[in-house]
């Protein structure tokens, strides 16, 4: 598929019948690791769950049961960033942004995911309503991590609404 078609077909999908294999995982976890980031210093993590008993512990614990729904059958990337490194100078922010930086750079990582997903013939959820106190205790998550999603990865059972965009002039300007 060409870039531009892959980028308008991705969507976010909500019924899965089955998740992904390793290998291909792999792959796309590669592959989103090329992302652009502040000062190259790569800060997002990925706690890629695959056994079906964590699975299905971890979406039975740590997520809304709307969620848990929707990412049935597929396996579950949990997406975390390094805390204090990116947009950082020692202790020091650069400037008013934070740690907004490190989530600046998994948001790419993220978006880079879904695209190396979707180019593999995947399809994902990125979750954002989730409990990240039980994620963190369920994958012995680091205090030093900002847990921010949880996306779902695999092959789609039903058929995803299209969500419409806004005009491009109510969110573009240009001079
Ligand atoms: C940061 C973030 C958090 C999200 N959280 C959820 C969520 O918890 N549950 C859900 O069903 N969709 C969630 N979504 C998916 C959005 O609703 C979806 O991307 C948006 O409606 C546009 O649809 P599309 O991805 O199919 O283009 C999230 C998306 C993002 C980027």
């Amino acid at each position: 598929m060409e870039f531009k078609e892959l980028m308008m077909a991705r969507r976010s999908v909500r019924g899965y019948s089955a998740g992904i294999d390793h290998e291909t995982l792999v792959e796309i976890l590669k592959q989103a690791q090329q992302a652009p980031s502040w000062k190259n210093q790569q800060t997002s993590r990925c706690y890629a769950v695959e056994t079906p008993e964590i699975l299905e512990d971890l979406r039975a614990s740590a997520l809304p049961s709307f969620n848990q729904n929707s990412s049935a059958h597929a396996a579950l990337i949990v997406t975390t960033y390094v805390k204090n490194v990116v947009g950082f100078n020692g202790e020091t922010p650069v400037n008013e942004i934070g740690n907004g930086w490190g989530a600046y750079d998994l948001g790419l990582h993220d978006a880079y995911l879904t695209l190396a997903a979707a180019n593999a013939g995947y399809d994902t959820l990125i979750m954002g309503i989730r409990d990240a106190d039980v994620i963190r205790e369920k994958l012995r998550i680091p205090e030093n991590e900002e847990i921010m999603s949880v996306i779902a990865v695999g092959k789609r059972s039903a058929e995803p609404s299209v969500r419409p965009r806004k005009e491009l002039d109510e969110v573009v300007r240009f001079f």
